[in-house]
């Protein structure tokens, strides 16, 4: 079995500008990792070259041992939906669906069967969205939109599991909800990584980086 997750010496440049150089990086089975770093700084980058979204310009990436470049585009979106869940700074929601059927949609398919309502139910709730199961997308602000994004992530409980600044705009005790429940998601095996400016919930993880100049630093827990 290899690591969940390995970046070796990834690069990334957008024309002439490098955003990323040189980043390792390895992702344990059952362990968070916070990545805090400038606006601007490439940590959105990073994390869609970790999800397999976009390529590093140069460099390594092995999800459970398999390096991504020998996989072909059907293989590599197998591969994603096997293994990846995100919470995106800017939730990606079905428009035509309410809040529930949004959280409920992938899982729906993936657990072919299973009674996934009451769980994708009680984690809206946990998330203060009870009174907002049946709104559309465009009924909902940014921060409800995000809990609405990361319940679908969590409800797949996916091995690795990818949250863009998921505490933004929500107020502590909310945030302290969202943060709890990232870290629980350690217990089932799950390796977490979390961009947050949040100093709280980056404190809680196992390990801390700051992204800056394009490198990736270890900081002191
Ligand atoms: N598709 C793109 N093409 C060109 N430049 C981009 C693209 N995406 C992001 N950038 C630039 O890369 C830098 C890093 O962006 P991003 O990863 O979103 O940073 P962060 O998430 O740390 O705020 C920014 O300067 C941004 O303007
Ligand atoms: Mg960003």
């Amino acid at each position: 079995m290899g690591n969940l997750l390995e970046l070796s010496n990834i690069g990334k440049n957008y024309g002439e500008d490098v955003i990323l150089s040189d980043i390792s990086f390895t992702l344990d089975r059952g362990t968070a990792v916070a990545i805090s770093g400038h606006s601007g700084g490439g940590k959105t980058t990073l994390l869609s070259i970790m999800g397999l979204l976009q390529r590093a310009t140069s460099g390594k990436v092995l999800v459970d041992g398999l390096d991504i470049d020998r996989l072909n585009s059907n293989k590599l979106a197998k591969l994603r939906g096997q293994y990846l869940g995100f919470v995106f700074q800017r939730a990606r929601l079905i428009n035509s669906l309410t809040a529930l059927e949004n959280v409920m949609a992938p899982a729906w398919f993936i657990r072919n069967g299973e009674n996934v309502e009451q769980q994708a139910r009680d984690l809206l709730e946990r998330f203060g969205m009870s009174h907002r199961l049946h709104h559309k997308p465009q009924q909902l602000s940014l921060g409800q939109l995000r809990r609405v994004s990361l319940a679908r992530a969590l409800l797949l409980k996916p091995p690795i599991l990818l949250a863009d600044e998921p505490t933004n705009d929500l107020d502590p005790v909310l945030a302290g909800e969202v943060a709890e429940c990232l870290l629980t998601a350690r217990a089932s095996g799950t390796g977490v990584v979390i961009v947050t400016h949040d100093a709280g919930l980056a404190s809680q993880a196992d390990q801390i980086f700051r992204l800056e100049e394009g490198k990736l630093h270890s900081a002191i827990c």
